[in-house]
């Protein structure tokens, strides 16, 4: 196919690179042509004969590892792709990649190419967490590589879990997909932009079968993530449990607890907007038991002991240099709903809140509809009720022109 996509797969040298040939399968099926390019240490976890099987290409390592016509420098190599992605991206690769290091293939492409890359990067999670992976993640986010993952879970090595597995293969996908539509011919109101949505419930572990959790279908949140899409943004949806349709060229990071969500919503920065619609639970239990809680004849029942989590949109509006530049909170109320949904303005040092009533009479908390109040320093808007499909494309519209007006005051 002439037409088709070109990808440079750039494999490092995890764990994870094993996935790798899932990925360019799924690829492949989507009629995207693939080129992959190997690290030293990637050769460790997959061999260069399986990956070139599939992409039905040679495939590369060696700065010097020319095809005998001297055809495939690293020059062209860079050149002769639409979009590179470096998947599993090692600690290392990452940390060369931001010092700008040309010392074997990979890197040299990576320095030499003036096409789009994504990163997915994959390790353990006190590498991924180690201030100067922070750092090196930072520096490139600037930079403006686009990252997917890594997700939050189990990893390799027993008994560790955290942010460091390598993001799902059909959410790889998602962002290769969002990189293409999200190119030089976007010209939405959102286009450059990069919003990060966070939706649904949180669930709270009490034992390994159960948990605290609340009402929240996260119908909301993935009508704004689909809206921020369809205005020509890069978008990132952070959700807790949840069973819904995914939105089509959004990268979504599925997410438990609230302590993962704030995780996952800080690896997610830097962005120019973040809707905080998720419903977070407040509280978390102190100390979850990792066996199932048993009944014993004549024992009462167990108290569970709450400790606070941590308030996500808070601690993200702080003022500072990762602070997106429009933060938008929602105030889920029963009562009194702009009086408390503007003290939440304040208090969380949002941009807007937007208001609504969840009093099951409402019929908010699960149904198509939402009555809204948009609540900034404005004032208070009030608008009639509506799909949540529309009021998310209001938000968005409205959040646009927010932002336009703030780089044109800049200018
Ligand atoms: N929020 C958050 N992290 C939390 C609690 C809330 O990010 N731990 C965010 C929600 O996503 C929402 C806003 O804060 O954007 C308000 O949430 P809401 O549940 O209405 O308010 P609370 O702060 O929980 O206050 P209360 O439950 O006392 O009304």
């Amino acid at each position: 196919m002439s037409s088709a996509k070109r990808i440079l797969l750039i494999i490092g040298g995890g764990i994870a690179a094993y996935k790798c040939l899932e990925l360019i399968r799924r690829l492949k099926d989507r009629g995207y042509s693939v080129r992959a390019v190997m690290t030293k240490a990637a050769h460790h976890f997959v061999t260069p004969l399986s990956v070139g099987a599939l992409t039905n290409e040679r495939v590369l390592t060696d700065l010097f590892d020319l095809d005998e016509e001297r055809e495939i420098g690293h020059i062209r190599l860079a050149r002769d792709c639409d979009l590179i992605v470096v998947a599993p991206a090692t600690a290392d690769l990452m940390a060369k990649m931001a010092g700008g290091h040309a010392g074997d293939l990979a890197t040299a492409v990576l320095l030499a190419t003036d096409k789009p890359v994504l990163i997915a990067p994959a390790m353990n999670p006190a590498m991924w967490l180690n201030p100067a992976t922070r750092r090196n993640v930072a520096h490139l986010k600037a930079d403006g590589f686009r990252f997917v993952g890594p997700a939050i879970g189990e990893m390799a090595e027993r008994g560790e879990a955290g942010p460091g597995r390598l993001a799902e293969v059909p959410q790889i996908i998602d962002a290769i997909e969002s990189a293409f539509v999200g190119g030089a011919e976007n010209s939405g109101a959102l286009a450059g932009r990069h919003v990060v949505v966070t939706s649904g419930p949180t669930h709270e572990p009490i034992d390994p079968i159960r948990y605290l959790a609340n009402k929240s279908s996260g119908k909301q949140g993935f009508e704004l993530a689909a809206a921020a899409r369809e205005l020509g943004a890069r978008v990132t949806l952070i959700t807790g449990p949840v069973s819904l349709p995914e939105p089509e060229g959004v990268a979504i990071v599925r997410v438990k607890t609230a302590a993962e969500m704030l995780e996952a919503v800080r690896s997610a920065l830097p962005a120019d907007i973040a809707v905080f619609a998720a419903a977070v639970a407040d509280w978390r239990v102190s100390a979850p038991q990792m066996e199932k809680i048993k009944k014993a004849e004549g024992q009462s029942a167990p108290t569970l002991t709450l400790t606070e989590n941590a308030d996500i949109l808070k601690t993200i509006a702080q003022p500072g240099p990762q602070r997106p530049s429009l933060v938008i909170g929602f105030a889920a109320e029963t009562q009194e709903v702009v009086a408390h949904a503007k003290k939440k303005l304040k208090s969380k040092h949002a941009d807007w809140i937007i208001a609504n009533d969840v009093s099951p009479s409402s019929g908010v908390m699960g149904g198509e509809n939402n009555t809204v109040h948009v609540i900034s320093s404005n004032g208070v808007e009030s608008w009639p009720e509506m799909s949540k499909a529309k009021v998310a494309r209001k938000i968005m519209e409205r959040a646009a022109t927010e932002l336009d007006g703030k780089r044109t005051a800049a200018e």
